[in-house]
Formats: C-alpha cells, sequence, structure tokens
C-alpha cells in the first residue's frame, strides 16, 4: 500500500494510566487511573477532527500521547502508515519528530531566553533538514508562512503579543512539514480579537500543506466552523464521532446533546426545537469512575428511560450507526430527539 493511501494518523485502543495521587499504604502497589481508556480514532490527510469534552476529559492527554510526551499503557499509533508504540521511548522519539502540538498557553509554550530566530532553527537542526547556510533564509520564509516579518527573527519572545507568539508557535510547528498537528486550545488564551485571525491561519495551512490536524477545544462554534468531523470525549473514552455540522444539528450521545444545549451559541440557534439541558454535577473523578456506562450518574435520557439496569451494568461500546455515525449508547437515535426534562430522577 502506497503511503498515500494511510490516513494521516490512526489511533488504535490508546490508554494512558496515571498514578493517583494522595497516601497510600506502605508497600502496596501505587493505585492508577485510567485518564485515556481505549481510545481509536483515524485522521484523513487535509482533514480537521474537532476534540470536545468538558475540562479533564482527558484531551490534552490524547494530545500528549499522539507527540510522544506521554508514555501509553496499551495501544499503537500509526502515521501516514508508519507504527509507533507510544508505550515504548523508541515510538514516542518517533512520534515527536512526526508530529507537532501547538498549545494553549503562548507565553509558557516560548523561551524567554532564546531569540525567535534560534527558537524557528531548532526543528530544523534537531531533524537535520537544512544546512546551516541555509538556516537565515528558512527561519525567515517561516516567519512569512505565519503572517510575520523576517526582521523578527532578531527579537525575543516579550516583544510580541499573545496572538504573534501564537504564530511563532505554529511556525515552529510547521517548520519541518509534519503530516499531522495537534493544536490544543490555540486560541483560547487570546483576545477574542485575534482569535479568528489565529483560526484563519491554522486553516489557510492546512489547506496549502494537506496536513491533518486535531483541534481540541471547548468552544463548539469554532469547532463547527473549522472541523470537518468532531470526536467527543468523556472521562476518557470517546463517545462519539461524526460530521460535524450533522452532530450539531443532531447529537447522536446524550452527553453530546448535553454540550450542544449548553452552548450559548448553538443554544440560540435550537432554542425552538430543544429545553436546555443542565448536566447536573461534576464530572466524576477518574480514580472512581461509574459501573457501566460511564457517564450513566449525569445522562438526562438515563432518566428518561426509567435508569434501566443495562445503562449500570454493561459499557456501552462506539458502533457505528446506519448514518455514518459513531455513538457509544444503547439508545443512539433518542438522544437526537428534542430533549424533555427527565422524568424521575434515578437513585
Ligand atoms: N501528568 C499527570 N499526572 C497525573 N494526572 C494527570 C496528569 N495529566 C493529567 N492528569 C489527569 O488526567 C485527567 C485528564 O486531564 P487532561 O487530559 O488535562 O484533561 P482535559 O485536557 O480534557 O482538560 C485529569 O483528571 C487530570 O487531572
Ligand atoms: S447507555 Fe444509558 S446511561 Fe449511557 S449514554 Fe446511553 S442512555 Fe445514557
Ligand atoms: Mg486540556
Amino acid at each position: 500500500m502506497s503511503q498515500n493511501s494511510h490516513p494521516a494518523l490512526e489511533i488504535r485502543d490508546l490508554s494512558v494510566e496515571f498514578r493517583a495521587s494522595g497516601n497510600r499504604a506502605l508497600f502496596k502497589k501505587p493505585a492508577t487511573f485510567k485518564a485515556l481508556n481505549g481510545v481509536s480514532l483515524d485522521i484523513q490527510q487535509g482533514e480537521v477532527v474537532g476534540l470536545i469534552g468538558e475540562s479533564g476529559s482527558g484531551k490534552t492527554t490524547l494530545g500528549k500521547a499522539i507527540v510522544g510526551l506521554t508514555e501509553t499503557s496499551t495501544g499503537s499509533i500509526h502515521v501516514k502508515g508508519q507504527h509507533t508504540d507510544p508505550a515504548r521511548a523508541s515510538g514516542r522519539r518517533a512520534l515527536a519528530q512526526l508530529v507537532q502540538m501547538v498549545f494553549q498557553d503562548p507565553y509558557s509554550s516560548l523561551h524567554p531566553r532564546k531569540t525567535i530566530g534560534t527558537t524557528l532553527s531548532e526543528p530544523f537542526l534537531i531533524q537535520g533538514t537544512v544546512s546551516r547556510d541555509k538556516l537565515q533564509s528558512r527561519v525567515q520564509s517561516l516567519l512569512q508562512r505565519v503572517g510575520l516579518s523576517p526582521d523578527h527573527a532578531a527579537r525575543y519572545p516579550q516583544h510580541f503579543s499573545g496572538g504573534q507568539r501564537q504564530r511563532i508557535a505554529i511556525a515552529r510547528a510547521i517548520a519541518n512539514d509534519p503530516p499531522v498537528i495537534i493544536a490544543d486550545e490555540p486560541v483560547s488564551a487570546l483576545d477574542v480579537s485575534v482569535q479568528a485571525q489565529i483560526l484563519n491561519l491554522l486553516d489557510d495551512l492546512r489547506t496549502e500543506q494537506n496536513m491533518a490536524m486535531l483541534f481540541i477545544s471547548h468552544d463548539l462554534s469554532v469547532v463547527r466552523h473549522l472541523c470537518q468531523r468532531v470526536a467527543v470525549m468523556y472521562l476518557g473514552r470517546i463517545v462519539e464521532i461524526g460530521a460535524a455540522k450533522e452532530m450539531t444539528a443532531g447529537p447522536a450521545h446524550p452527553y453530546t446533546t448535553a454540550l450542544l444545549s449548553a452552548a450559548p451559541r448553538v443554544k440560540a440557534r435550537n432554542r425552538a426545537q430543544a429545553a436546555p439541558i443542565v448536566l447536573s454535577g461534576d464530572v466524576p473523578s477518574h480514580a472512581a469512575i461509574p459501573s457501566g456506562c460511564p457517564f450513566h450518574t449525569r445522562c438526562w435520557l438515563y432518566e428518561q428511560k426509567g435508569c434501566p439496569a443495562r445503562c449500570r451494568t454493561e459499557t456501552p461500546r462506539l458502533e457505528t450507526l446506519p448514518s455514518g455515525r459513531q455513538s457509544a449508547c444503547f439508545f443512539p437515535k433518542e438522544a437526537a430527539a428534542p430533549a424533555r426534562p427527565p422524568a424521575a430522577a434515578c437513585s
């Protein structure tokens, strides 16, 4: 099979375990919790997939595992058909070359004592892709590609605004034309006035270079405009994947319905069709994930259905529906129906 016929990114059964904080008994194995549990996802070349979910659901952990910054306990990652094992140091080193990440905070992601020119030379020097005599001109053209002036190479990060710093972080990420970029909430630390410029830049670069991108965000209106597909994460599992426009028009999973219902701009558009759904309580701790369907302790559909035992005892798998949408719920069609307040609270 040629490299082009593979998805840019294929993730299979990825799990990450962290050591739980707190005291533990002497001589006992340290307690761990699963921050990611059996995540599988493909992203095609030139495709942007959005990743949404409440804070703490595992989005950054997935991003870091894909760029080799976090050790995994199970799973494999193929980048353009090339196999890597992120449980092994050699696999993580390979991923660090193949995939690049843009972080949320442009103030902490650039070294304060290095000039922009030095920071942007590093990817070329580390990967040995540009000779020293051509370094300066490559750094200057990289700055131009992200809408900055070549003169900026001589300056330090403190001379730049948040939006300009994020452009520099994006320039560093795309220096060696990686097939896959992870953008972890890249505009949420920026002024609203510059957010659209950075999103347009990411979209232009994706189109020009045919890059695949995982775009992590909690802003559904952004995801809807930038992403072709969306994956929804809850407690370290993907619970729904589908085309962005179809999903925002009618979710298949009750958690997605609740997220959309809580999003101000989407809520306004759908106000006539659906009563708002309030997600009760906080996300449960990863250290005490509920039995059966992990969402059952907060699920409006579970309550509306009269609290079926199956939701408490069996974990629904991510199944492909006739529409092509994937959902991990025993009643996926009903999540798309206009929501009514729950009939009765489940004990
Ligand atoms: N290095 C780490 N060690 C221990 N726990 C971590 C670590 N990184 C993240 N976590 C925990 O893993 C869970 C998922 O975190 P994260 O991936 O940052 O979520 P999100 O990006 O969706 O907000 C959280 O409970 C978080 O506290
Ligand atoms: S399986 Fe049951 S608890 Fe889980 S999302 Fe579906 S209805 Fe809710
Ligand atoms: Mg995060």
